[in-house]
């Protein structure tokens, strides 16, 4: 079986009605993306930045997959797959993809403020003073900027073992999600879906779809059906 690798980022999850990062004026959902989404907006503010977490978390709980995830999950039947998203919502796991890498952590998950590797199952709103199993404050387990992105190497090794590359509704502005591409063999084909071709530079062939994830994956997963049954 061909081998799949589809890098996700906010665009999928756009039309399940959970916002993009960079769509309006580079406010996330009102908020500046550093006064929530970083280490010193943390120490700042914890309260407003947990706050602000849990909205995300419940507004996650509600939103269901689109035909953009539910198309992925389809691959599978043909397609030895893996998704590495930079999204911290669940919906391609909801949507049935079994093979989902995280790159930017996970709204479910919590961790100690004290140690990033203290990863527990939370999926339930943080207050101040929701401790860790090691005493320490609760946090979301997201990855802010400026922070390790420890699942990049795993996310780069699968990468390099790609036979076929999908990028979806990313705007690939963020490193280090946006190296990724560079470790995929130069021959493969890469092909990318968002109404706004993201900039990028590639030696490989590229196809784009400009448009949006819930009409543009499932065409591409038609096309790479089609042409597998035609070479067998
Ligand atoms: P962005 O908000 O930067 O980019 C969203 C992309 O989705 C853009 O290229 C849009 O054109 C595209 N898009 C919009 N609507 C779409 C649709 N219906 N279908 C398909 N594509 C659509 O989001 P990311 O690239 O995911 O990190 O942002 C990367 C990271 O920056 C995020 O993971 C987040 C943020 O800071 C953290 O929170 C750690």
């Amino acid at each position: 079986m061909k081998r799949i690798i589809v890098l996700t980022g906010a665009g999928i999850s756009a039309e399940s009605g959970l916002g993009t990062f960079r769509g309006s004026d580079g406010l996330w959902e009102g908020h500046d993306v550093m006064e929530v989404a970083s280490p010193e907006g943390f120490a700042k503010n914890p309260e407003l930045v947990l706050q602000f977490y849990n909205e995300r978390r419940a507004q996650a709980r509600l939103a269901q997959p689109n035909p953009g995830h539910l198309a992925l999950k389809q691959l599978e039947e043909h397609f030895e797959v893996f998704i590495v998203t930079q999204n911290v919502d669940d919906l391609h796991e909801r949507a049935g993809s079994s093979q989902v890498l995280h790159l930017h952590g996970q709204l479910t998950q919590a961790r100690s403020v004290r140690d990033e590797h203290t990863i527990i199952e939370w999926d339930e709103d943080i207050h101040l003073g929701d401790k860790a199993p090691d005493g320490a404050q609760l946090r979301p387990h997201i990855v802010w900027f400026g922070e390790a992105v420890p699942m990049i190497v795993e996310a780069a090794r699968l990468m390099a073992t790609a036979d076929i590359a999908i990028i979806v509704g990313t705007s690939l502005l963020v490193y280090p999600a946006n190296t990724l591409m560079d470790f995929a063999k130069t021959n493969i084909p890469i092909y990318v879906v968002d109404p706004h071709k993201p900039q990028f530079l590639s030696v490989n062939p590229v196809t784009f779809y400009e448009e949006k994830g819930s009409t543009g994956v499932p065409k591409l997963v038609e096309h790479l059906i089609d042409t597998i049954s035609e070479e067998i």
